[in-house]
């Protein structure tokens, strides 16, 4: 089977990448991406000198260089999971996220309308639903309520998708995960950020009271369902991807001091960011229906994450200097 993926670089994608490769004799990857600060080669470690994959660098914007790429390749399946993702990012800078998450989308949806691709995999998100608090788990039917810039340029590229298989019958199949966490996630986001300022003994930032719930899928079971989805899910379906038991930030955070034998005097509740959503929470009835379950329970995943920080200083350190440990809270609205 030819994989091609958009955005395979960063977390989820080099994480898919490396199960692929080591799950599939017969898979062939290649991974577009444009090298943000968030996609790295160094995410595929020792998979460059692997015959069954192969990078090229590119903008999904540039509709060309895609084009030529998909003509060469004819990938069997396309899985857009090109975006920019950080939502404190999309509060301070919110163009780049209209761009790619927006324009990209539909870019790439044209090439799979052009190239005739017999599947297509766009990946959404949670966030479009919106704040559940108080109002229970949304389903996949559930009406859109974004309220970062993030999560707006996300719910476009998702109706986008189902207008191009209404419109057109172009196969694609969306996902709506929720939180990822495991390996080879940017020191931005809050798990890594408290393991690696835990590790350095500096004080890990908590917005608000820490009482934001979040629903935290391992990232290894992420890829299952990626293949389950691919395998059995139906064109033209949106499939809500929950993790396990809900969880509290300052949950989170208590969670990785303690596994780190680290004290709880670290943590420091900072201003709270603007519009941040208070609970996401969803149905997964639709994907378990098709046979897939996550299996990681949350302290093992955790502690799997947590060891490969301590294990991989090589990956991260590059990514971290002395603003990171000092600054508190990375976004700064621009007046
Ligand atoms: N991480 C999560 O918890 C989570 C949860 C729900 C949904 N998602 C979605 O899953 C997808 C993957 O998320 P992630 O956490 O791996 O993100 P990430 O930020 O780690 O990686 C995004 C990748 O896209 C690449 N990219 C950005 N703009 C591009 C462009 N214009 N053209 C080509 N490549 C581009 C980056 O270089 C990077 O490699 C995204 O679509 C995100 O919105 C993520």
């Amino acid at each position: 089977m030819r994989y091609l993926i958009t955005g395979g670089a960063g977390f989820i994608g080099s994480n898919y990448v490396h199960h692929l490769i080591h799950s599939f004799s017969d898979a062939e990857v290649l991974v577009y991406d444009k090298l943000t600060y968030a996609g790295r080669l160094e995410n595929f470690g020792n998979l460059t000198n692997n015959a069954r994959f192969r990078f090229v660098k590119g903008d999904i914007c540039d509709e060309k260089l895609l084009s030529n790429v998909v003509k060469e390749f004819e990938p069997e399946v396309l899985i857009n999971m090109a975006a920019e993702s950080s939502v404190d990012r999309s509060i301070n800078d919110p163009a780049p996220f209209l761009k790619t998450n927006v324009e990209g989308t539909f870019k790439v949806l044209e090439v799979c309308r052009r190239f005739d691709i017999p599947k297509m995999v766009h990946f959404s998100t949670d966030e479009v639903y919106g704040d559940r608090e108080g109002l229970g788990p949304a389903d996949e039917l559930t009406a859109f309520s974004p309220r970062s810039p993030y999560s707006a340029s996300k719910a476009a590229g998702d109706h986008l998708v189902s207008a191009y298989h209404k419109t057109y019958g172009l196969p694609a199949v969306i996902l709506r995960p929720s939180n990822n966490y495991g390996p080879r996630q940017h020191p931005e986001k809050l798990i890594p950020k408290a393991i690696l300022r835990a590790l350095n003994n500096y004080s890990i930032p908590v917005y608000g009271d820490g009482s934001q719930v979040r629903n935290w899928l391992f990232v290894e079971d992420m890829a299952e369902a990626i293949d389950a989805v691919i395998n059995k899910g139906e064109a033209g379906e949106a499939y809500n991807v929950p993790g396990g038991k809900p969880k509290k930030n300052i949950e989170v955070i208590k969670d990785v001091l303690k596994l780190m034998g680290k004290p709880e005097l670290l943590i420091k509740y900072v201003e709270d960011r603007p519009g941040h959503d208070r609970v996401y929470s969803m149905r997964g009835d639709k994907i378990l229906s098709l046979g897939w379950r996550p299996k990681t329970p949350w302290i093992d995943g955790l502690r799997k994450t947590i060891e490969w920080y301590l294990n991989n200083e090589w990956w991260w350190r590059p990514l971290v200097n002395d603003k990171y440990f000092k600054a508190e809270t990375p976004w700064r609205i621009k007046q």
